[in-house]
């Protein structure tokens, strides 16, 4: 297995280009199902978590031709319809298959992705909204039997919690049903948006798209022409390197980000005591002295994300006094606490609300990441303690940061991969 190898560095500068979104390539990987044309995907992230789900689409008989960072999806000869345990135990995203294949097929299996390490995270909500919809589903030995003799049918549904695979899964299902599916209580992350404007464009009629009422007009069953297009940029990615920058007190300039999807993210950094310069597609963060202390609760967008939470708790024992942060979506994402905690760092738990006391100074020493986003809080704090920081088991990171390290150490970073 590899680990990372980071020594105290002081200062960044230079350009990083952030990549196309983790989040965003998943459900539109899966939207390839409801094609009957072959489908190009540019701006493609190299991440193991894509790759997972290729392998999945491809094991389900479709046939991918994968380059780099852009790949063509021709499932049309697709002829499986059962997403096994192997992969998606990899994978909980794998999940996101359920709705188009069901809607396509008429029946699908997939094995049901168990918790995470942050968290149960049932799909209880995916499988009701599919019932709702018309289909019959039953738990069988671990995993999830859907089927829908007659087709999906549209229909009015409530999601009781806002979830982002939720209503990705159900907005492609309803792409295929017969009649109008009404989604009141959306995810409105824009991962989201640009799976509801894609479809769009490829004449499934969506209202109300970035809003959390969608409603959504299916096709009954014909499947869809969807032509190439371009992945958007990965906003936790690009927050979690303004972080490297706000830790280090450097000035950097991220390139191919959109500015508009971290105005959440951005605002907590200004309170923290970054600036920015913005323009259309960079984000350029200054030097900030003395960084100060902070708030956060994790919400669901637009307000601040919980997948940048490890990010900020690292960034918080930077700064001077006392940071809050409430982590309101996952049971269990505080496990960079206790490793942040070995490095010198002065947390406390309450239930789901951290207490950071700072400015500590960390000290470099072994520590294991935890999942994916505890894993790149870690290389922040390792960007700032004294000596040597070694985050080992990053196939964490692996899952959802493209050459992390080659991108850190192009800007003045002490990172290297190397074999445990
Ligand atoms: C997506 O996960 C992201 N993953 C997560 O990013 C992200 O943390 C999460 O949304 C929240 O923003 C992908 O998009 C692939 P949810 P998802 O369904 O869809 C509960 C990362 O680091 N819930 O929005 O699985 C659930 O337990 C990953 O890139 C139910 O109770 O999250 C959680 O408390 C980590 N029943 C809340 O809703 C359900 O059926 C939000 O979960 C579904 C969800």
């Amino acid at each position: 297995m590899d680990y990372l190898k980071i020594l105290k560095t002081n200062q960044l500068a230079g350009e990083i280009q952030i990549s196309g979104a983790k989040n965003a390539s998943l459900p539109l990987i899966a939207m390839t199902i409801l094609a009957k044309n072959n489908v190009c995907i540019k701006n493609l992230p190299q991440v193991a978590d894509i790759n997972t789900l290729l392998k999945l689409l491809s094991n389900l008989g479709a046939n991918i031709d994968k380059q780099a960072h852009h790949v063509s999806v021709d499932t049309t000869s697709l002829h499986e319809t059962k997403a096994t345990y192997d992969i998606v135990k990899t994978m909980r995203a794998s999940i996101l298959v359920l709705g188009p294949i069901l809607a396509r097929f008429g029946h699908c299996e997939v094995s049901l992705p168990g918790g995470c390490a942050i968290g149960q995270r049932p799909v209880d909500l995916h499988l009701k909204a599919l019932e709702a919809m018309g289909a019959n589903i039953q738990i069988k030995s671990g995993y999830i039997q859907a089927t829908a003799p007659n087709g999906l049918h549209g229909c009015d549904i409530i999601f009781d919690k806002v979830t982002v695979t939720g209503t990705a899964n159900i907005v492609m299902a309803a792409a295929l049903a017969d009649g109008v599916t009404n989604i009141t209580n959306a995810a409105r992350e824009p991962e989201v948006v640009q799976l509801c404007e894609i479809l769009n464009a490829s004449g499934i009629k969506i209202e109300g798209i970035g809003s959390a009422i969608l409603s959504i007009q299916g096709t009954a069953g014909t499947l869809i022409d969807i032509d190439e297009f371009c992945i958007i940029p990965d906003r936790i990615e690009a927050g979690t390197y303004l972080c490297a920058g706000a830790i280090t007190n450097s000035q950097l300039t991220l390139t191919h980000v959109e500015p508009k999807h971290l105005g959440a993210v951005l605002a907590k950094l200004e309170e923290m005591g970054s600036s920015f310069t913005l323009t259309e597609d960079t984000i350029t963060i200054h030097p900030c002295k003395k960084i100060h202390s902070v708030k956060i609760i994790t919400q669901e967008y637009p307000a601040f994300p919980t997948d940048m939470q490890a990010q900020f708790m690292a960034l918080a024992t930077q700064a001077d006094g006392v940071s809050i942060i409430e982590e309101r979506l996952f049971e269990n994402r505080f496990m960079h606490v206790s490793e942040l905690q070995r490095m010198g760092a002065d947390i406390s738990l309450n239930g789901h609300t951290a207490t950071v006391s700072g400015k500590s100074q960390l000290s470099g020493t072994d520590v294991m990441a935890t999942d994916l986003r505890a894993s790149s809080a870690l290389v922040l704090a390792g960007l700032v303690a004294n000596g040597e920081t070694d985050v080992h088991r990053i196939y964490h990171l692996d899952r959802g940061y493209d050459a992390l390290e080659e991108k850190l150490g192009n800007v003045g970073a002490d990172i290297s991969r190397l074999k445990e």
